[in-house]
């Protein structure tokens, strides 16, 4: 079943619209997106707020029905971080995912994912529901609003694009990522993840949230998290920051 989108002119969070509708008891068909023109209020990771220019970027969030043990939603989340990787190359973008739910173009942040795990009882919904931010038309002056460094198609590209085109081009990416990850989770995207991301050995500095974890990247476990090496000891990490 292919995806079904809806569009909003204005939404708070598109993330916290599809799931208050969920727990509320409405009915939502898998692969629903829930797209927003405006969105004033949008969340990301570590409760800090996703910045977005009204009618300038795209902002939406999809549900997908699956049954799935909560430490495999991490992983879910980097296939759909491979998903607007593979997007971004199509046109030749110098993009890049990063651990655990950025994509990068030039070493610059363009996207930001967030998933959450669902399971209403109002309704026996359970699922993922998965939040996408890509900066499309975001200016230069803009995009100096962002705590941190980050770009847009448009200064990468230099053309301003459509955003119901730039959906719709996304779509066959998310298709194929999420029958990937179906397969084995982690498991079935580690190869291209690795190759990606890595080398492996290379200096990483993590933020946890408490501390800043120093070392050398020794690879990531069954479900993603990442394994680094502090002078022969290996820590995994679920949650944090390479800044
Ligand atoms: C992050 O990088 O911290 C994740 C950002 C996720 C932002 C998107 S925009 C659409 C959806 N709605 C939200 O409120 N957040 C996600």
């Amino acid at each position: 079943m292919s995806f079904y989108i809806k569009w909003h002119d204005r939404l708070d969070s598109t993330n916290h619209y599809l799931k208050k509708i969920i727990y509320e008891g409405d009915i939502v068909r898998s692969k629903t997106i829930i797209v927003a023109h405006n969105q004033t209020k949008g969340v990301g990771r570590l409760d800090r707020s996703w910045i977005s220019p009204a009618y300038t970027n795209l902002c939406f969030s999809f549900f997908y029905a699956v049954e799935v043990p909560i430490p495999a939603i991490p992983s879910f989340t980097m296939a759909m971080s491979l998903a607007i990787n593979d997007y971004l190359r199509s046109f030749r973008m110098n993009s890049q995912p990063k651990w655990p739910n950025d994509v990068l173009v030039n070493n610059k942040k363009i996207a930001g994912i967030l998933s959450e795990h669902i399971d209403s009882s109002e309704n026996s919904t359970r699922g993922i529901i998965t939040g996408i931010g890509i900066n499309v038309n975001m200016t230069k002056d803009q995009i100096k609003e962002i705590d941190k460094p980050a770009t847009s198609i448009l200064i990468e590209k230099g053309k301003i694009s459509s955003i119901k085109e730039t959906l719709e081009a996304l779509i066959p990416h998310l298709e194929y990522w999420i029958n990937e990850w179906e397969k084995n989770h982690f498991e079935s995207i580690r190869t291209i993840w690795e190759t990606l991301t890595g080398p492996i050995g290379k200096e990483l500095e993590v933020h946890d949230g408490k501390d800043k974890i120093k070392g050398k990247l020794y690879g990531y476990g069954k479900h993603g998290e990442l394994l680094i090496d502090q002078e022969g000891i290996v820590r995994t990490i679920w949650s944090g920051e390479i800044p």
